[in-house]
């Protein structure tokens, strides 16, 4: 099992990974630190709840919690104020105290919105996760970010709320599509890049157990990027240095790809090919080697990720989004690039042609 705890301040997060955890929750919430805990509302989706639903109430009520659940659409439109506020009614209803907790069990929508509700929920009561997809697992549920939509944008509306209790369990990703399994790698592998070289020899070593989804294999690939992520959060608990931009590698052409194209694209799709691009124009720069960006490259098709972009976008347009990002300053633009591996650094002065280009590198010759 893989255990830790991330102090913040004044709160602390335990994370444990372990495969059949979800069997155990009830247990973990009870050494949660919360001793007048006596009733958990659990929120989920729709798709998990019928898969994972029945596994953890069975655990919960075997803790002794008291369980009620409310369960919402899948997907992205999900992450809105209305669904927030059928979800306060439904806490209204069930009378949900400050003893109380929140569970959020699901992918990164479901413990954005939740997460959100759970901040503001009487101004803010308990929270944990029960991450379900390789995204959560090794992003959405560290460092307290929650949200919703609204039109003018993505993640417009949030706040700050740490988790008591993260509990992962990777057996999850067993029924999780391959597309949105693969996607999540992408971000395991930015963490390799951007913090250990070590690691990234290590995702080259098991590709084929990851890809296998081995349960220990996953329980140590999500503990460590939990770890890094962590680590980054730690630092920076609400995003006022550089230290959190890091984790934006691969990001900014990444978003501009992702939204210029509807979100046809998995987000980590797109983050693959925004790290490519940005490693093609850190080595144009003067900084990582061909052979380190070759070895990106090896990988990303090793994990079945996008190194080619398909039906892809005017640069004009792609160049819109990053300006509406904030990431383009004048006529410079704002990049995470890569001296060398597990060596990155911030650069707020690249000029737009060398962006154009890496961007172009990527379309099908
Ligand atoms: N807060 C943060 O720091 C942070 C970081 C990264 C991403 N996010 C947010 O996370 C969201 C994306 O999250 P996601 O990629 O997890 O998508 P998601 O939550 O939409 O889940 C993807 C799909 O998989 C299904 N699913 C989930 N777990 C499953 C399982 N184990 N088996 C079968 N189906 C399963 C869901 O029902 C859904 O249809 C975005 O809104 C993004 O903004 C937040
Ligand atoms: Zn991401």
């Amino acid at each position: 099992m893989f255990s830790f705890n991330i102090e913040f301040g004044d709160c602390a997060t335990r994370v444990v990974v372990d495969p059949g955890l979800l069997d155990h929750v009830g247990q973990f919430l009870l050494t949660a630190g919360l001793p007048t805990l006596k009733a958990v509302s659990l929120i989920t989706d729709d798709t998990v709840g019928k898969l994972y639903g029945g596994q953890v109430t069975a655990s919960l009520s075997a803790a002794g919690l008291d369980c009620k659940v409310q369960a919402i659409e899948p997907g992205e439109t999900s992450k809105s104020l209305q669904c927030a506020e059928r979800l306060y009614d439904g806490l209204a209803r069930q009378q949900a105290g400050r003893d109380g907790l929140i569970l959020a069990l699901g992918g990164g929508v479901v413990s954005d919105l939740a997460g959100f509700v759970t901040a503001t929920w009487l101004r803010g009561v308990p929270f944990a996760i029960c991450p379900t997809t390789l995204e959560a697992d090794v992003d959405a549920s560290i460092g307290g970010k929650t949200a919703v939509n609204i039109d003018a944008g993505k993640n417009l509306v949030g706040a700050f709320h740490q988790p008591v209790l993260v509990a992962a369990d990777p057996l999850c990703l067993k029924t999780l599509d391959r597309r949105d399994l693969r996607s999540g790698l992408a971000e395991s592998i930015k963490h390799a890049i951007l913090f250990s070289e070590e690691f990234l020899a290590w995702h080259e070593e098991r590709a084929d157990a990851i890809l296998a989804l081995d349960p220990d294999t996953m329980a140590d690939l999500i503990g460590r990027n939990m770890r890094f992520k962590a680590d980054v959060v730690r630092e920076d608990p609400r995003e006022q240095t550089e230290r959190r931009v890091l984790l934006n590698f691969g990001h900014t052409l990444g978003h501009a790809i992702e939204r210029c194209g509807e979100y046809r694209h998995r987000h980590g799709e797109c983050v693959a090919l925004g790290m490519l691009a940005a490693c093609r124009l850190s080595h144009s720069l003067g900084l990582l080697s061909a052979t380190d960006v070759d070895r990106v490259e090896v990988m990303l098709r090793r994990f079945r990720l996008p190194t080619v972009l398909e039906d892809p976008p005017e640069w004009s347009d792609i160049l819109a989004r990053m300006r509406v990002d904030k990431k383009v300053r004048q006529e410079k633009v704002r990049f995470i690039l890569i001296d060398a591996v597990a060596q990155p650094i911030v650069r707020d002065d690249i000029p737009k042609l060398a962006v154009k280009e890496a961007y172009e590198s990527l379309l099908p010759s």
